[in-house]
């Protein structure tokens, strides 16, 4: 039947970043297709919670976990707790990244290339890149060893394939030089990850990976900033939570069994203008 193409039936699914706007999206996806997603967060209380609650609409046995994926430690620990566990792991969605802030201090406005910290470049890259990293270095290994092999996907962003539009962040009145502007981690990391991607789907050959570069998503942006950008989209809009749930499963599912090292666009056609 075609609907089992999407089947993630007993599929355990690693969901990074999962407390999130989207990763909580993700895991609802894997548990309505009969998959078994783990959520992992440095948010302890919030996969908790929201582990319980798939538990319950779903009966699928999700389980929520406090991984912080800048740790190699942590990782490697959770891993073997999760093998212990289920048996198995067939999929991951590198989903956590930091969202660099776009506002500064007014004074000296430290999203500014000229200004921006390393340290704050390190903290990005580290969840971002280092993190994704350590995760297919644990998870993808365990999803190698299983004889059917499974999906790994990147989330990766409009903004790892096109230049952030700056003027989009423009505050007026404020001269240019400390006018606020999307951080240069967020278009390094979101780059990386798809050159992981492609990385990782030659590497195993029974592991497939794509990326998925979502475009931005509605969340109570201010009615400005929403004009603006929403000019910049053919659709002439903003994605909704859901709307990379079918995305999502296709990757992780046989419904994208011929396909690896791939890049999918979601965007509302912003980044073909
Ligand atoms: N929301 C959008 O508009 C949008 C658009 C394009 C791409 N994306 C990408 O989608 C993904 C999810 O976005 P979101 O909007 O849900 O972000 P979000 O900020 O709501 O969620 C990110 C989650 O990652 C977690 N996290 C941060 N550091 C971590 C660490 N070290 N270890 C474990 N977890 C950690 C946070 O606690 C948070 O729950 C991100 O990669 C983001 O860049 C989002």
């Amino acid at each position: 039947m075609i609907n089992d193409l999407f089947s993630l039936d007993n599929k355990v699914v690693v969901i990074t970043g999962a407390a999130g706007l989207l990763g909580r999206q993700h895991a609802d996806a894997v548990a309505q297709m009969r998959g078994i997603p783990v959520l992992l967060d440095i948010n302890a209380d919030a996969v908790e919670h929201l582990a319980a609650d798939i538990i319950a609409h779903f009966g699928v046995p999700a389980s929520g976990w406090a991984v912080d994926i800048t740790k190699e430690a942590e990782i490697e620990k959770n891993s073997t707790a999760l093998l212990a566990r289920y048996g198995h792991i067939d999929g991951l969605v590198n989903n956590a990244a930091n969202n660099p802030k776009v506002e500064g201090d007014g004074a000296k406005n430290f999203s500014r290339l000229e200004n921006f910290p390393v340290e704050v470049w390190q903290a990005d890259m580290a969840v971002g890149l280092t993190g994704s990293f350590l995760c297919a270095k644990y998870y993808g290994s365990a999803i190698a060893r299983n004889p059917q092999g499974g999906s790994i996907v990147n989330i990766s962003s409009d903004l790892g394939l096109i230049a952030p539009d700056q003027r989009l962040y423009r505050k007026t009145g404020l001269p240019d030089d400390i006018q606020p502007v999307k951080p240069v981690t967020y278009s390094v990391v979101k780059s990386g990850l798809i050159g992981l991607t492609r990385y990782l789907a030659t590497y195993w050959p029974n592991v497939r990976c794509n990326a998925l570069c979502p475009g931005g998503v509605a969340n109570n942006q201010d009615q400005a900033f929403l004009k603006e950008v929403c000019s910049r989209i053919p659709m002439g809009r903003l994605a909704r939570p859901d709307e990379y749930q079918g995305a999502v499963l296709f990757l992780l599912s046989e419904a994208s069994s011929y396909m690896t090292g791939a890049i999918l666009i979601i965007d509302g056609g912003r980044s073909c203008w």
